[in-house]
């Protein structure tokens, strides 16, 4: 199991954020987390990452238990993540900002190893010709890629996306999804959040429905979307954006 998450709760003073939760997530598989607006999701994957530690539960990467590593020795023993709003150095170049995801990974690495790791993640994520170019210059789907090779030239083995296709156009989306597969074929495990349904459909292994803090259901995406109860508190909803 490359992560579990058991009993993990978070509070924030009376608010339960997120409680009871409970989920295993496999070696090379593709975790899709949805669910409505408040839901939890974020909080979940920040407490994961250990931007936030949890008022309860264990989460472990690897079979070692993380619970209450911060996040530079998460960061060192596996875990990448990309965030919802995307925040690169305007100034600096593409590949100078996915060398500071290098060095963040492993204190201590050179600049020569660093910029090869960079070198590296800037081709899986099809940035290569860009390396030269100031982040301010790219465009959103560039920016996304971008967040998505600073977190793998941290030698990620489980990636967390938080609503990495968001603000993006389908044909855009489309080559995100392409850009999420290719990094799961090469070895990488990834847990991402997602509203736009069809991106889940096409990417997920399994997908995990929170409504509350709490999971409301799990299974493949064509299970998920089938339950009444998921339909009643998610998809339903007219207010939610679904195309794409
Ligand atoms: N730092 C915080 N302090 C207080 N309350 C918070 C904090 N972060 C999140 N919350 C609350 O916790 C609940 C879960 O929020 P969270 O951001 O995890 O939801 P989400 O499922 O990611 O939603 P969205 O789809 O809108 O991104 C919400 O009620 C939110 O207002
Ligand atoms: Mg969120």
């Amino acid at each position: 199991m490359m992560l579990r998450v058991q009993g993990l709760a978070k509070r924030f003073g009376g608010l339960v954020a997120v409680s009871d939760l409970d989920f295993e997530v496999t070696e090379g598989e593709i975790f899709a987390i949805i669910g409505p607006n408040g839901a939890g999701k974020t909080t979940t994957l920040n407490m994961i990452s250990g931007l936030l530690t949890p008022s309860a539960g264990r989460i472990e990467l690897a079979g070692r238990d993380i619970t209450h590593a911060n996040s530079a020795e998460r960061c060192h023993a596996g875990l990448g993540r990309a965030f919802q709003v995307v925040q690169p150095f305007p100034e600096m170049t593409v590949e100078e900002n996915v060398m500071v995801g290098a060095l963040y990974g492993a204190p201590g690495t050179s600049n020569a190893v660093a910029r090869r790791r960079a070198a590296d993640a800037l081709e899986r994520s099809g940035l290569d010709a860009l390396r030269d170019v100031p982040a301010e210059e790219l465009t959103l789907l560039q920016e996304k890629r971008l967040e998505i090779a600073r977190a793998l030239a941290t030698a990620p083995r489980v990636l967390l996306l938080d609503e990495v296709m968001a603000g993006l156009r389908p044909a855009e989306a489309r080559l995100a999804v392409g850009l999420v597969r290719e990094v799961r074929d090469q070895g990488v495990t990834v847990v991402f959040i997602e509203h736009v349904m069809p991106v889940v459909r096409d990417l997920a292994d399994r997908v995990l429905v929170m409504d509350y803090g709490r999971p409301l259901a799990l299974g493949s995406y064509a299970e998920v979307t089938a339950d009444a109860r998921v339909i009643e508190a998610y998809l339903g909803r007219d207010d939610e954006e679904d195309e794409a």
